[in-house]
């Protein structure tokens, strides 16, 4: 049974005119270990956390600035959201069709809240909290091109011929703001779309974007903004000590027109100034995080007879996630997670979970929007090729019975430009697992994915969310202030390939050590003191937060924070009325 809302009746929840408080007792464990006779011994004790949520209710007037308006994904987004408002439908050659939302999370996705005279009740994803309707979302954004949104959205071949007739009188008049163009980024054959660019130094083209913001927070008289890059995959920025790895050398290289500081970096920068949350919806490191400074020594385990195993953490340098931190600006991403990687992360999970090892997952992609003809430059495929290859890393290191450490199964990602495809691109996926007593099992995909049909709802989620987000404040027992989530928001990892994690958490390695090599040890020992006192200077994030890429997990993440905030129980699946 469906209801479209609930409220939630506890004494630990209060609803007021001006925001819902709720109490929450977080349930989770504390771990410890002692060692014994060279093997740990681990204990797990349960504890529970209280916590207080408080979510302000007033739903702002939301304007949406996309960086890459006039792409494939910008006017899908921008037509899909005219025509769900005006209620339009549309002939094809097999019906009538009705606008809709599918594929959305927040609008097209249902929780379940209990039963009912043993009938199992669903309410919509979106009743949870108050959120932004997206009827009420003001659309803009940059572009590199200056075609309208009615042209441009001609130009996808996305929709139905009818549905484009009826859209054009809404979008003709919609133009994209002068975008900020470097050709060193994307690929060269993108360079005659590039008529509606930014002139300057890097320095005034930040200027100018946040003017651009706040002319449009002005003229639209919205209350909120949130930025999005889905403008073209980009190549990696070098990542240096000195040209951008803390805020202050950041700044300073924007100051000198340092040339490797890229446009969605320079975007980046001015929406975190004007604490407009900013998520990038493509592969690129937009907030260079990284570099190899490896300084952790984290965990020690005995594998076998005379081999010590150590994990090693190689410390993210800070980048602009320093800046965001230090202005408390929301910023999430990497790469909307729209078909092969969703199917991925559900697949491997499954694999995984069910004791079940891939040893071997090879995919093949063609598409031929312009997004595949950016992505036929090897510099920008690598990108892509980067943020689609950790995905399986979590699952594969949360099951040492199937993996010696260090262990992975070959992953390798494949893109190729086919123009015929247009926007409906195909991915391909062999999945080869060792099974019971040394067999095989070999499961292939053929995936259709309708690209940016898959991406367009992704964007509309990743922007309510990011601003339903910023109106939620949370403290546990001991803490004195309420606070808002962490800047980095991994809340929105469900939607991403790539999620990006908090300041310092980064990837972990293995590294054998031999059983004598007390030096290599000590050592490792030493960075580790160094890198939790440096962590606990740059704004007292927890070291070494998961990476989750789990698309379940990543979802009751997300949907149990929320339900949370009404004081409502994780759903713990347990169905104990019935045992
Ligand atoms: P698109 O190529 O149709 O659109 C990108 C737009 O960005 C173009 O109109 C281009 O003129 C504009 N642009 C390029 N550089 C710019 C800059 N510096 N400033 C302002 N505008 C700029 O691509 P599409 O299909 O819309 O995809 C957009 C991005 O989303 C790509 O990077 C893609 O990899 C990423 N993405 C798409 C997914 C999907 O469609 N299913 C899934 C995951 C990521």
């Amino acid at each position: 049974m469906f209801i479209e809302n609930f409220k939630v009746e506890s004494p630990n929840v209060k609803y007021t005119e001006s925001e819902i408080h709720s109490v929450y007792d977080y349930q989770t464990t504390e771990l410890v270990h002692e060692e014994k006779n060279g093997t740990f011994q681990w204990t797990v004790k349960p504890k529970t956390v209280k916590y207080e949520f408080k979510t302000d209710v007033h739903v702002p007037k939301l304007g949406v600035m996309l960086v890459g308006w006039g792409g494939n994904n910008g006017s899908a987004l921008t037509g899909g959201v005219i025509a769900n408002r005006e209620g339009i439908s549309w002939a094809t050659k097999d019906k009538v069709q009705q606008a809709n939302y599918f594929g959305s999370l927040t609008q097209a996705s249902t929780i379940r809240v209990g039963s009912f005279n043993g009938e199992e009740i669903y309410a919509p994803f979106k009743s949870i909290l108050p959120m932004v309707n997206p009827d009420d979302v003001v659309f803009g954004g940059w572009d590199i091109s200056n075609m309208n949104l009615a042209d441009a959205m001609a130009r996808a071949k996305v929709f139905d011929i009818d549905l484009q007739k009826q859209l054009r009188p809404y979008m003709e008049s919609m133009v994209p703001l002068p975008g900020i163009y470097d050709p060193d980024f994307i690929a060269a054959n993108q360079g005659s779309r590039a008529n509606n660019v930014i002139k300057g130094t890097k320095k005034e083209q930040i200027d100018q974007i946040v003017k651009d913001i706040r002319e449009f927070k002005e003229n639209n008289k919205v209350d909120k903004v949130v930025v999005l890059w889905t403008a073209n995959t980009e190549r990696y920025s070098s990542v240096a000590v000195g040209l951008n790895d803390t805020m202050e050398n950041l700044f300073a290289s924007v100051d000198r027109n340092e040339a490797e500081i890229s446009p969605s970096t320079l975007y980046a920068i001015a929406s975190i100034l004007e604490n407009v949350p900013f998520i990038n919806g493509s592969p690129q490191n937009t907030f260079v995080p990284g570099g190899g400074k490896i300084c952790v020594h984290s965990t020690l385990h005995s594998v076998g007879v005379g081999s010590h195993w150590s994990y090693v953490l190689i410390e993210n340098l800070l980048g602009l996630i320093d800046l965001a931190i230090k202005r408390n600006t929301l910023i999430g991403g990497d790469d909307f997670k729209s078909g092969q990687t969703k199917m991925k992360s559900v697949l491997v999970d499954f694999l995984v979970g069910a004791g079940i090892k891939p040893t071997s997952i090879v995919s093949y992609n063609h598409l031929g929007n312009n997004d595949g003809m950016n992505l036929s430059a090897p510099q920008t495929f690598r990108s892509k090729e980067i943020s689609k290859s950790n995905v399986v890393d979590d699952m594969v290191s949360s099951n040492a019975i199937l993996y010696e450490p260090g262990e992975h199964p070959d992953h390798v990602v494949v893109i190729k430009y086919v123009p015929y495809v247009g926007d409906s691109k195909r991915a391909m996926d062999e999945y080869t697992s060792e099974i019971f007593m040394g067999g095989r099992n070999t499961i292939v995909l053929h995936n259709t994915c309708e690209d940016s049909l898959l991406a367009a709802p992704i964007i509309l989620d990743l922007v309510l969310l990011a601003e339903l987000s910023t109106r939620i404040q949370l403290k546990a027992e001991g803490e004195g202030k309420f606070h808002s989530f962490h800047p980095v928001a991994t809340i929105l990892s469900y939607l991403t390939k790539a999620p990006l994690v908090n300041s310092l958490e980064a990837s972990f390695h293995s590294v054998k050590i031999a059983p004598k090599d007390v030096f290599l040890e000590q050592l490792l020992e030493d960075a580790c003191s160094h890198y939790v006192y440096s962590n606990n200077l740059k704004g007292g994030v927890p070291p070494g937060t998961p990476v989750v890429n789990a698309l379940s997990k990543q979802r009751a993440m997300l949907e149990n924070i929320l339900r949370a905030c009404v004081g409502l129980a994780p759903e713990n699946n347990m169905i104990l009325e019935y045992k």
